[in-house]
C-alpha cells in the first residue's frame, strides 16, 4: 500500500481526479468503481471539468457504486444514484446504462448481492476502485467487524454511521438504517484502489487504517492486503500518521 500525502486537501483531490482520468484514457471502456460522500464531490466536479474542458471521453466507461441505501428510490435526493447523477453523470457523456448502484427498491434483498456482483463479472471486474473512509473505518458500507471476505449485501449501519451521515437529510430521522454495500472481499477483487482521505477528523481512522493491524475492527485495514492500493491524503489526515 502506497500514501501520497499532499500538502491541501485541493491537491489532493485534483490527484485523485487525475488518476482517475488516466485510467479513462489509458483505457477507454475501463470499469470504474464509485464513491460518493463529501470527500468526492469535488474529485466529480473535477472530472466533469476535464469532460468540458479538455473532452475527457467517458463513452465507453462502465460504472459501480459501492453502496445504496435499502428504501430510498433512485429520484430520492438523499439515494446515492441521485448524488451520482447531481454530481457527475449528469454532467459527462457516460451511457446510462453503463452506470451501476444496487438497487435500493429491490423487491429481493438477498438476491440483491449475488445479482450486482454477477453484473460487476459480466463487465469483466473493476479496474478502478475509488473509496473513501468513514470516521469509524469503514469502507463502502462494510461497518466494523465486517469480515475481509464479505460479498455484496444488505447491512444494518451503525450509530457511528447514522451520526455521520444523517446530517445530509432534510429530517436526520429519515435516514435508513439498512444499505446494500459491496464486501470487503469484492472491493479487494479490484485491480487498483485509489483511496481520498481528506480533512482532520480522518486523521485517527487513517492512522488505524494504514498503520494499525490488520483488523476487522477497521475495516480499511484491509487494503493493506491489496497489491496495488494508493491512498492519497491531505496535511490534515496525515496528522496522526
Ligand atoms: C459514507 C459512504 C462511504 C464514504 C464514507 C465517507 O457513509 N457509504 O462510501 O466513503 O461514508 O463519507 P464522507 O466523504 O462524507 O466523509
Amino acid at each position: 500500500m502506497e500514501v501520497i500525502i499532499r500538502s491541501s486537501r485541493e491537491e489532493a483531490e485534483k490527484m485523485t481526479a487525475a488518476m482517475l482520468a488516466t485510467a479513462v484514457e489509458t483505457k477507454p471502456d475501463c470499469v470504474l468503481g464509485l464513491a460518493t460522500g463529501r470527500t468526492m464531490e469535488a474529485v466529480y466536479a473535477e472530472l466533469a471539468r476535464l469532460h468540458r474542458d479538455k473532452g475527457l471521453d467517458f463513452s465507453q466507461v462502465c460504472t459501480f457504486n459501492l453502496d445504496e441505501y435499502i428504501g430510498l428510490a433512485p429520484d430520492d435526493p438523499n439515494s446515492y444514484r441521485y448524488y451520482m447523477q447531481e454530481k457527475l453523470f449528469d454532467h459527462i457523456n457516460i451511457d446510462p446504462q453503463r452506470t451501476y448502484l444496487p438497487d435500493g427498491l429491490s423487491k429481493d434483498i438477498k438476491q440483491e448481492g449475488p445479482h450486482y456482483e454477477a453484473q460487476i463479472r459480466y463487465r469483466g471486474g473493476i479496474d478502478l476502485q475509488l473509496l473513501g473512509i468513514g470516521e469509524d473505518g469503514h469502507i463502502g458500507f462494510n461497518e466494523p467487524l465486517s469480515s475481509f471476505a464479505s460479498r455484496t449485501r444488505d447491512v444494518t449501519l451503525t450509530p457511528e454511521t447514522i451520526a455521520q451521515n444523517s446530517p445530509m437529510f432534510q429530517r436526520p430521522e429519515d435516514m435508513p438504517r439498512r444499505a446494500f454495500t459491496m464486501g470487503v472481499g469484492t472491493i479487494l477483487e479490484a485491480r487498483r484502489i485509489v483511496m481520498l482521505v481528506t480533512g482532520a477528523g480522518k486523521a485517527r481512522v487513517l492512522a488505524a487504517a494504514v498503520e494499525g493491524p490488520l483488523a476487522a475492527i477497521v475495516p480499511a485495514s484491509a487494503l493493506q492486503f491489496h497489491q496495488n492500493a494508493v491512498v492519497i491524503v491531505d496535511a490534515a489526515a496525515a496528522s496522526e500518521l
